[in-house]
């Protein structure tokens, strides 16, 4: 006997949200496979007014906008040249808002900038939003917020003593992590807000928060536990890469390690 049609839609849907497909990026359905049947574009020369940015490069106008997205390279330069505007975090709040570079800023819900506080000597730096952090607009929210806030409660601190923020600002459809190109392009924005807060300690969790702030090969397992010097723009601090909590709630026996890290960002604050 066939499946009725609303039993195939549905085990269609979930199906999709197994895979992690669990974000709507459109309203009208595409269908792809026509698209690849077409004849591909042809390539033009670029516009001239695309070599030369508008003054204020962070606002592409509506027309260029809607002519192409911005290309990977251009979006890093635009980054830069808005990140360093920013004279406070809500300057930076401000252009990060405006800034169009990232096609994440599309399908997330908002943008999730920081929580804690900006005195801080310890900032904490994640990967992405995921979809509580879509929804509230704040960092490490959801589950594996939780555990941070008990880790960090356990070596005495909370987000009143801490400032936590991500490398990419709005979350990937379906919690995927962030393409390194999209981590570039987002990553002049991150590397001003650490300059602005001026911590003295840098915890990066997870691998890909360790790899783009510290610019290392090596994954977590390797690297986590290790001192590393970063350079805020004012000055060294030192930075310590970390299990990521998501990776912790997954393999609850690697919480050792992450404690062990921990008690040594303790040990650091009290020197
Ligand atoms: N994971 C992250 O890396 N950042 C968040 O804000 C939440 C989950």
């Amino acid at each position: 006997m066939m499946p009725a049609p609303e039993n195939t839609a549905r085990q269609l849907l979930d199906f999709y949200l197994e895979a992690g497909a669990d974000a709507l990026v459109g309203e009208a359905p595409v269908d792809r496979f026509a698209a690849a049947d077409e004849p591909a574009p042809v390539r033009v020369a670029r516009a001239p007014e695309r070599a030369a940015p508008p003054a204020d490069i962070t606002r592409p106008s509506p027309a260029l906008a809607a002519a192409a997205p911005q290309a990977p390279d251009e979006a890093i330069m635009a980054a830069r040249q808005a990140a360093k505007c920013a004279a406070t975090l809500d300057e930076l709040r401000a252009m990060l808002e405006k800034f169009d570079g990232c096609a994440l800023k599309g399908s997330a819900t908002q943008m999730v900038f920081a929580d804690g506080n900006p005195q801080a000597k310890v900032m904490l730096v994640g990967e992405a939003p995921g979809r509580d952090e879509d929804i509230e607009g704040l960092p490490f929210v959801g589950r594996s917020g939780k555990l941070l806030d008990r880790m960090l409660a356990a070596i005495g601190l909370d987000r009143s003593s801490v400032y936590i923020a991500n490398i990419v600002p709005w979350r990937p459809p379906g919690n995927r992590t962030p393409t390194p190109q999209e981590s570039q392009i987002c990553l002049p924005f991150v590397l001003r807000q650490i300059e602005l807060v001026d911590p003295d300690i840098l915890v990066c969790l997870g691998g890909p928060s360790a790899q783009t702030l510290l610019g290392i090969k090596d994954g977590i397992t390797k690297t986590r536990g290790r001192w590393f010097t970063f350079n805020t723009g004012k000055r060294e601090i030192r930075a310590m890469p970390t299990f990521h909590p998501a990776f912790l709630l997954r393999s609850p026996l690697q919480k050792r390690f992450a404690w062990r890290d921990f008690l040594s960002v303790k040990k650091a604050l009290a020197e």
